[in-house]
C-alpha cells in the first residue's frame, strides 16, 4: 500500500460513518445491514405516484429519501415495474382508481398498503382516500421496513381511532417554554415569515410520521399578542409550512383578549360585542388560515381571566367561542384544569365539581380537555374522576410529554407506560369496561369528536427533547392517539428499532428497561400514593417539607398530610370523600381496605404502622419501595453500560451521563422525604436499610433557584399589552 492510501485509508477510520446526535430522531433512514438490504431491495425499486399535491409530494419525498437510505442505493420516481410502491387516491391516481380498493371505511385519514399485482408487475400499493392518508401509509411501509417487518404480502388496512391528535406547545412569544426542558422554544417569531427554519418541516415530518394532525403553537397561559394580526400573519406562514403535513395549527387564547386586543370594557361572554369581537377576530384568521384548527382556552385557572369573572359558566365562557369558530370548521378545547384558592374544597375535587353540571351544556364543537388525573401529571395519579362523568361532553385527554414532575431532563422515564394507565384505566361508567379510551375515542357514548393532547417536549435542542430517550415520548404519544390500543412494549420496540438499532440484544434488554422506567420513578419520588411533593415553583427534586405557599394546594404537606397518627390524604367519604366523585365500584374500592398499594396514600390517611399487605408496616415498605426506586435506577445504569457496543457514542455517553444523574437524584429524594416523614413516624429504619446520611435542615436548605421551566412570570410577556400596534 501506498504512503499515500495508507493515510487515506487511517483517515477514513477515523471518520465515523456520521455522527449521530439524535437530530434525525426515528426518522434515520442509516443503511440496513446487507441481508435486510437484500430482502427488501426487490420490494422498493421505483416510487410511482400520479398527481401532484404538496402532501403527495412530500409522501413521495420521504419514500424515496427513506428507501434510498435504508437499501443503500438510490431509489427514485418511475414507472410501473416489479417492486415498484404506487401511492396516490382514487380520485388523483388513475393506476390506484383501476384497482378499485376498499377504501370506503378508510375515512379521510385511513390508509392501504397492499401487494398486488399491476399491469403485470408485482407492486405495492399505498391507496387512500386524501393524500394525507398517502402520506401516513408511506410513513407505515416505511416503518415497516426500519422495523424489519414483512414487506411483502401486505394487505393493511390502518384508520386512526381519535380523529385529532395534537401537540401544546407551551412556548411563550419570548421564546421560553413553560416546562420546557429542551432549550428555548423552535418558533422564532422574531424571524417568521421572512426566515422559516428548516426545523419546522423536520418537525411536521416527524409529527406526521406518528399521525399528529394538530399543534398549538403557544403556552395555555396565553399571551394576548398570539392573536394579534401581526402573529396571525407569522402563524399563516408557519401554517403554510406544515399543511402538506397534515397539521393544523391551533392558538392558546386569552380569554380577556376581547378588552385588551379589542378594547372593549368587557369581555363578558353574555355581551353581544364580546361575542361581536370573537366573530370577527375569528373570521380575521380564517381569512389568513383556512384551515386553522381553534383555540385552547386555559380560562379561571392559576390567574388566568376566565368566565367565572363575569359570573358566567365554563360552558358559556367556551361557547361564546366555539359560536365564533363553528361556521368555519373550528375547534374550541377548553381546559378543565381548575381549581381556586377561595375554594376550600379538596383541590383534587374542584373541576369535577364545576364541569359535571354543566355536562350537555357545550357546544359540540367544544372539547372539555382534562389531565389524565384531577391534580397535575404526577408520577402517578388515579384518572381524572371527569371520565366517564359527563356523557354528553367531548371529553380530550391531556397528557403531559415534558417530565414537569418527572425529573425533567435528566430522567429516563418511559411515559408511554403512564398513558396507558390511564387510556386502559376503567371508569365503571356504563359497567365493566367501560376504559378512558372509549370515553376519549367516542365510543362509549357514540361521540363522533374524539381527541388526544399532549403537552410538547420539543425545544431547540440538537436532539429536539433534551435527552435522547424523551424522543420516545413523542413518538409514543403520536402512536398512542392513532391507536390507544397498541402496548407502550411494541411502542418502545419499534421506536428502538428505528432510532438505534434493531440488533435483538439491544431491544431485548432496552425494552424492559424502558418499560420498568416508569415505576421506578413513583418508587424513588412518590411511592404508595403520594403526590406532589415536588420542591417550590420549578417542581424539580424533593420538598415534602414545604408549607409556607401562598395558597394552601400549592405546598407538597398540603398533599400527604404527615402528622404523627401517619400519612396520606383522606379522601374516603371520612374526608374530603373525592372517591365519591368515580362510579360506585371504583369509589368502594378507593375508600376500603382493598385499594391497591399504589393509590393508597391517594385516597387514605393510613397509620404509621399500618400493616400492609406485604406485612411490612406503613413506614417499612415506604422505606422498601425508596430503595427499590434506587436499585432499579442502578440497574438500568447497568443495562444501559452493557448496550455500549450497539449505539453511538454521543447518545450512548449522554444517557449515561443522565443515568448517573438520575442515581445521584433518586437518592436525594430518597433521603429528603425519609428524613421529613421520620420526623413523624418516630419509627427506625427497617433492618438493611440505611438511615439518610444527613438531618433534614440539609435537605431543606438545597436550593436551585434556576431550576429550568419556570419562566420569570413578572417578565413582560405576561403583564396586559397594549393595544395591537398592527390593528
Ligand atoms: C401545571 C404547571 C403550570 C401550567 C399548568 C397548566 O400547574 O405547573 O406551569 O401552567 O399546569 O396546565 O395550565
Amino acid at each position: 500500500m501506498s504512503r499515500f492510501l495508507a493515510a487515506a485509508f487511517l483517515l477514513l477510520l477515523a471518520i465515523p460513518a456520521r455522527a449521530e446526535d439524535g437530530y434525525d430522531l426515528w426518522l434515520r433512514y442509516r443503511p440496513m445491514e446487507a441481508a435486510a438490504q437484500a430482502r427488501y431491495r426487490p420490494l422498493a425499486t421505483a416510487i410511482v405516484s400520479q398527481g401532484n399535491s404538496p402532501s403527495l409530494n412530500v409522501a413521495k419525498s420521504e419514500l424515496i429519501q427513506g428507501f434510498s437510505g435504508l437499501l443503500g442505493k438510490p431509489v427514485g420516481a418511475g414507472g410501473v415495474m416489479d417492486g415498484a410502491v404506487v401511492i396516490g387516491t382514487p380520485a388523483g391516481s388513475p393506476l390506484i382508481a383501476g384497482l378499485q380498493l376498499p377504501l370506503g371505511k378508510l375515512g379521510r385519514e385511513g390508509y392501504l398498503i397492499r401487494s398486488t399485482v399491476l399491469s403485470g408487475h408485482a407492486v405495492t400499493v399505498i391507496a387512500a382516500n386524501s393524500d394525507i392518508g398517502v402520506l401516513y401509509g408511506s410513513f407505515a411501509f416505511l416503518r415497516q421496513i426500519q422495523t424489519r417487518q414483512p414487506a411483502d404480502h401486505l394487505d393493511l388496512a390502518n384508520v386512526p381511532r381519535i380523529k385529532l391528535r395534537l401537540l401544546n406547545h407551551w412556548d411563550n412569544l419570548d421564546g421560553t417554554i413553560e416546562r420546557g426542558y429542551a432549550g428555548h422554544s423552535i418558533f422564532d417569531w422574531q424571524k417568521i415569515p421572512d426566515y422559516m427554519d428548516p426545523r419546522y418541516t423536520v418537525m411536521a415530518r416527524a409529527n406526521a410520521s406518528v399521525g399528529i394532525n394538530g399543534i398549538s403553537v403557544n403556552n395555555v397561559s396565553a399571551d394576548v399578542w398570539m392573536l394579534s394580526s401581526m402573529y396571525i400573519d407569522k402563524l399563516a406562514a408557519l401554517a403554510d409550512v406544515l399543511r402538506p403535513y397534515g397539521i393544523r395549527v391551533y392558538v392558546a387564547a386569552r380569554f380577556s383578549a376581547p378588552i385588551e386586543l379589542g378594547k372593549l370594557k368587557t369581555a363578558d361572554p353574555a355581551d353581544p360585542t364580546v361575542a361581536a369581537w370573537w366573530k370577527k377576530e375569528v373570521d380575521g384568521i380564517y381569512r389568513r388560515i383556512p384551515d386553522f384548527g381553534g383555540f385552547v382556552v386555559k380560562a379561571n385557572s392559576e390567574g388566568q381571566p376566565g368566565p367565572r369573572d363575569y359570573d358566567r359558566t365554563q360552558a358559556e365562557g367556551a361557547n361564546v367561542i366555539a359560536d365564533a369558530l363553528a361556521p368555519h370548521g373550528g375547534i374550541v378545547f377548553w381546559r378543565a384544569f381548575v381549581y381556586s384558592e377561595k375554594d376550600p374544597t379538596d383541590r383534587a375535587k374542584q373541576a369535577y365539581n364545576e364541569f359535571k353540571p354543566l355536562d350537555g351544556k357545550f357546544r359540540d364543537n367544544v372539547f372539555v380537555q382534562t389531565k389524565n388525573g384531577a391534580i397535575d401529571f404526577q408520577p402517578r395519579e388515579p384518572a381524572h374522576p371527569l371520565f366517564g362523568a359527563m356523557p354528553k361532553t367531548n371529553l380530550a385527554l391531556e397528557v403531559q410529554l415534558s417530565k414537569e414532575y418527572l425529573g425533567q431532563t435528566t430522567h429516563l422515564v418511559y411515559l408511554p407506560v403512564l398513558f396507558k394507565e390511564v387510556l386502559d384505566w376503567d371508569t365503571f361508567a356504563k359497567g365493566k369496561g367501560s376504559t378512558v379510551t372509549k370515553v376519549i375515542d367516542g365510543s362509549l357514548e357514540g361521540h363522533d369528536q374524539s381527541a388526544m393532547v399532549g403537552v410538547s417536549n420539543i425545544g431547540e435542542d440538537r436532539n429536539w427533547t433534551g435527552a435522547q430517550f424523551s424522543q420516545a415520548d413523542w413518538y409514543g404519544f403520536g402512536r398512542l392517539a392513532w391507536n390507544p390500543d397498541l402496548s407502550a412494549d411494541a411502542i418502545a420496540r419499534e421506536w428502538l428499532g428505528m432510532t438505534f438499532t434493531i440488533h435483538p440484544a439491544f431491544v431485548n434488554q432496552t425494552v424492559p428497561m424502558m418499560i420498568a422506567s416508569r415505576e421506578v420513578v413513583v418508587d424513588y419520588m412518590t411511592p404508595l400514593g403520594l403526590h406532589h411533593q415536588m420542591a417550590t415553583g420549578h417542581h424539580f427534586g424533593p420538598g415534602p417539607w414545604v408549607s409556607d405557599l401562598a395558597r394552601p394546594e400549592w405546598n407538597p404537606v398540603y398533599y400527604n398530610r404527615a402528622d404523627a397518627k401517619g400519612l396520606g390524604f383522606d379522601r374516603t367519604p371520612s374526608g374530603s370523600d373525592a372517591t365519591s366523585q368515580y362510579a360506585p365500584p371504583v369509589a368502594k374500592l378507593f375508600s376500603g381496605a382493598d385499594i391497591p398499594d399504589r393509590y393508597l396514600l391517594w385516597f387514605q390517611h393510613v397509620a404509621w404502622d399500618h400493616k400492609m399487605k406485604s406485612g411490612h408496616t406503613l413506614w417499612d415498605e415506604l422505606v422498601v419501595h425508596y430503595d427499590a426506586g434506587i436499585a432499579a435506577v442502578g440497574e438500568m445504569r447497568k443495562t444501559w453500560a452493557a448496550m455500549k457496543p450497539y449505539v453511538d457514542g454521543e447518545r450512548w455517553s449522554q444517557t449515561a451521563a443522565f443515568l448517573a444523574i438520575q442515581q445521584k437524584e433518586a437518592q436525594w429524594w430518597r433521603d429528603a422525604s425519609i428524613a421529613y416523614f421520620e420526623t413523624f413516624s418516630h419509627m427506625p429504619m427497617p433492618a438493611g436499610h440505611a438511615s439518610p446520611p444527613h438531618d433534614l435542615a440539609y435537605y431543606e436548605a438545597i436550593y436551585f433557584p434556576y431550576a429550568p421551566g419556570r419562566p420569570d412570570y413578572t417578565a413582560a410577556p405576561f403583564r396586559n399589552k397594549p393595544k395591537d400596534p398592527s390593528e
